[in-house]
């Protein structure tokens, strides 16, 4: 019988697509959709809250040791795809907001963060049956996944896309200041020492610049279907 791949890791830069593609494949799988990104955002969040800033590296990481969050099935039907609760709030949206957005890139190049938060997310991928995204799922949370996929499309394409998604939520929006901030976020997110954004050697990477979200979950179906047919092939 064919064994269809039980943890299957999605990374690629901001609004690259990922988020859309591993919740549909999820339901269409009946697995756990992960984002790992609302995490960072969450600690990011708290930061800004509770010591009004990000810089110090010392109380942040702590404070991400500290606070608890939970990713639960959606409450309520207002576009979200899960609810974030930061100790037992719900930060759903804001954790999407423009503060947040322009800090979480530092607070998740800490270290100490970043441990913290890969100590959750590899607790929860290890059960299997999950479509995790995030940045450095194929290459440090989960290297064993069952199935590598790194999503990219230019800097011009992801900034039209989280444009229009603004405006679809009924938020002003500024295509070239998305613009400037997606260049900055990739700049930020590639170069930091810790588990910088980057394909996992054994990663198939799609290239979703001019694709449909039906075309690139065709192509991402087709690498499901080889991987159940080469685990068929080893097992007999
Ligand atoms: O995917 P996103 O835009 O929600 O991610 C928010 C930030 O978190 C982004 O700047 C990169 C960081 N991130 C990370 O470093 N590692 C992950 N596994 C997921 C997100």
């Amino acid at each position: 019988m064919k064994k269809k791949p039980s943890t299957i890791a999605i990374d690629g830069p901001a609004a690259s697509g990922k988020s859309t593609i591993a919740e549909k494949l999820a339901r269409e799988l009946g697995y756990l959709f992960f984002d790992t990104g609302v995490m960072y955002r969450a600690v990011t969040l708290a930061a800004l809250r509770r010591l009004g800033t990000v810089e110090d590296e010392t109380a942040v990481s702590q404070l991400a040791a500290e606070v608890d969050i939970d990713i639960t099935p959606p409450s309520k039907e207002d576009g979200r795809k899960y609810d974030v609760l930061l100790d037992g709030e719900d930060v759903t949206w804001e954790i999407r907001s423009r503060e947040v957005e322009a800090s979480v890139s530092q607070v998740s190049a800490y270290p100490g963060v970043r441990k913290a938060m890969t100590d959750q997310q590899r607790r929860i991928g290890l059960r299997g049956h999950c479509v995790m995204v995030g940045r450095d799922i194929g290459t440090v949370v989960l290297p064993e996944a069952d199935l590598k996929i790194y999503l990219v499309a230019s800097p011009e394409e992801r900034a039209r896309r989280r444009h229009q998604e603004n405006l679809q939520r009924g938020l002003a929006s500024d295509y070239s200041a998305i613009l400037q901030a997606m260049i900055r976020r990739d700049q930020i997110d590639s170069t930091r020492q810790v588990a910088p954004l980057k394909p996992a050697e054994d990663a198939h990477i799609i290239d979703t610049d001019g694709l449909s979200i039906e075309e690139v979950l065709g192509r991402v179906r087709s690498l499901l279907e080889d991987c159940a047919r080469a685990e068929t092939d080893l097992n007999g």
